[in-house]
């Protein structure tokens, strides 16, 4: 079979990963890849977003199923497109993507339907979202409603930093049209973990679960970024939370988008705030979160391709998850400056030796080929994913394989996968055994 990837980060890296062990796969391209999807696949260079190019080049190369990781394409529709051409795609149509796509769409659906989550107003006109603000105790959390990669959320400490964001938003035009609109919301506490799940509409199939390190610093500090890290399992899901993340999140999501005409297959993604055992939603994505696709494609033994195809047929219910009981543990290193300003052309040193160390692997997210020489091109530039008996193996791994690469900037955080070592020491249950028993469950949606 022939496969399409689209998109350029480390999730698509992982993604060319898995899907180049498939024994069904022939030949993989990726639209427009970097230097290390290269080494794996025919990467072609169109954007992720030049959605009728794309559909062009899977006609024209005969592409049995494109499998789009970023959320843009998905949210403008590629997977509609495709399907009106007669070309088969893993992922939500816009309908459904408009889950991440639009805040305001999401709180109103989980509002709707009772699904937990944080209290919220939104509003289309900056005065009044002042004056309710103003009426408001701090900390809050303004976001825009459209999707602004990653920078549309301020998590305010005072009233005037709530008031700022507004501005930025609503009359600076920061994010363009994505803040045309604006939900405020209740500062949650707690542990956040992510939460994804293969879904055909029907059938729901959790993958592991993740936590994600968004802050730049270590201790969480500093600015939310993409994302520094990831390691799974996750074990502030317990598996009494597992099952009611299940129960009273990912099943009632799926069932209410089918209910309001716009089912959802793919992969479904809640970013989840856990506080002594209460579980609210912060967001939904439409895809494979990066960095955690790295950590969870490392742990995934059955053929993604089996999974997703099962997905776009609608046969899910036929599927169970082979799933590595070790955990696994990502390590972002990031370009100087990241997530503000930073520079691009760095030659990166170190890869060969990296990718040497058994048990890991080096994705590749801004990285590009300038003659034979891998140089820096983005702000995440690679993601060193390490896989070990325990977390601390993981842990000590990754930051081994790290150590070797170097270029000039290069930052990564140093305490990656630390919660989930303070965790494990204070559960009497390892939660790798539960996990493994988890991450086999499949909820059926029950019909409407
Ligand atoms: P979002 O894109 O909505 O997930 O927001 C990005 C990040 O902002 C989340 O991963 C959290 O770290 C933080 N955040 C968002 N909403 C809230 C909230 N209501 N309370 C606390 N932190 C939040
Ligand atoms: N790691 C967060 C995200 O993919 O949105």
């Amino acid at each position: 079979m022939k496969i399409m990837v689209v998109g350029s980060g480390g999730r698509e890296h992982a993604l060319v990963w898995k899907l180049r062990q498939s024994p069904r796969v022939t030949d993989i391209f990726c639209a427009p890849g970097n230097a290390g999807i290269s080494a794996l696949a025919t990467c072609v260079k169109i954007s992720a977003t030049e959605i009728e190019a794309l559909a062009d080049f899977a006609r024209q190369e005969r592409i049995d199923l494109t499998v789009v990781g970023p959320e843009v394409p998905l949210a403008l529709g590629i997977v509609d497109y495709f399907e009106e051409k007669g070309l088969r795609v893993f992922g939500p149509r816009g309908n459904a993507a408009t889950l991440e796509g639009s805040k305001v769409f999401m709180k109103d659906l989980l509002e709707k339907y009772h699904i937990p989550s944080a209290f919220y107003a939104t509003f289309t006109d900056r005065e009044e979202a002042l004056r309710y603000i103003d009426r408001q105790a701090a900390p809050l959390v303004v976001k825009t409603d459209g999707l602004a990669a990653g920078k549309g959320v301020v998590v305010a400490q005072t009233l005037a930093e709530a008031r700022a964001a507004v501005d930025l938003f609503m009359q600076e035009k920061a994010f363009g049209e994505a803040g045309n609109r604006v939900v405020v919301e209740e500062f949650l506490r707690g542990e956040e973990a992510s939460f994804l799940a293969f879904t055909d509409g029907e059938t729901v199939l959790p993958l592991p679960t993740s936590q994600d390190h968004k802050a730049i610093f270590d201790g969480d500090q500093g600015p939310n970024t993409g994302g520094m890290g990831a390691y799974s399992p996750a074990p502030v899901v317990t598996e009494a939370l597992h099952r009611q993340v299940m129960e009273t999140v990912m099943l009632p999501t799926v069932k209410a988008l089918a209910a309001e005409g716009c089912p959802y297959k793919g992969v479904l993604y809640a970013g989840l705030m856990i506080d002594q055992g209460v579980i609210k939603v912060l967001e939904f994505n439409c895809r494979f979160g990066d960095p955690e696709a790295q950590p969870l494609l490392m742990r995934l033994k059955t053929d993604l391709l089996e999974i997703m195809e099962a997905v776009v047929d609608g046969r899910l219910a036929e599927i169970s998850l082979e799933i590595d009981p070790r955990p696994t543990v990502c390590v972002v290193m990031a370009a100087g400056g990241y997530p503000g300003k930073y520079e691009n052309g760095q030659a990166i040193h170190g890869l060969a030796r990296a990718g040497q160390h058994q048990d890991v692997v080096v994705f590749h997210a801004g990285t590009a080929l300038q003659g034979e020489t891998v140089v820096t091109n983005g702000g995440r530039v690679l993601g060193v994913t390490a896989i070990g008996d325990t977390v601390q193996e993981a842990i000590t791994k990754a930051y081994q394989a790290a150590a070797e690469i170097s270029w000039e900037g290069c930052y990564y955080r140093k305490d990656i996968g630390r919660k989930a070592l303070d965790r494990n020491q204070n559960s009497v249950v390892s939660s790798q055994d539960s996990e493994s028993l988890m991450s086999t469950t499949i909820g059926r949606v029950p019909p409407l």
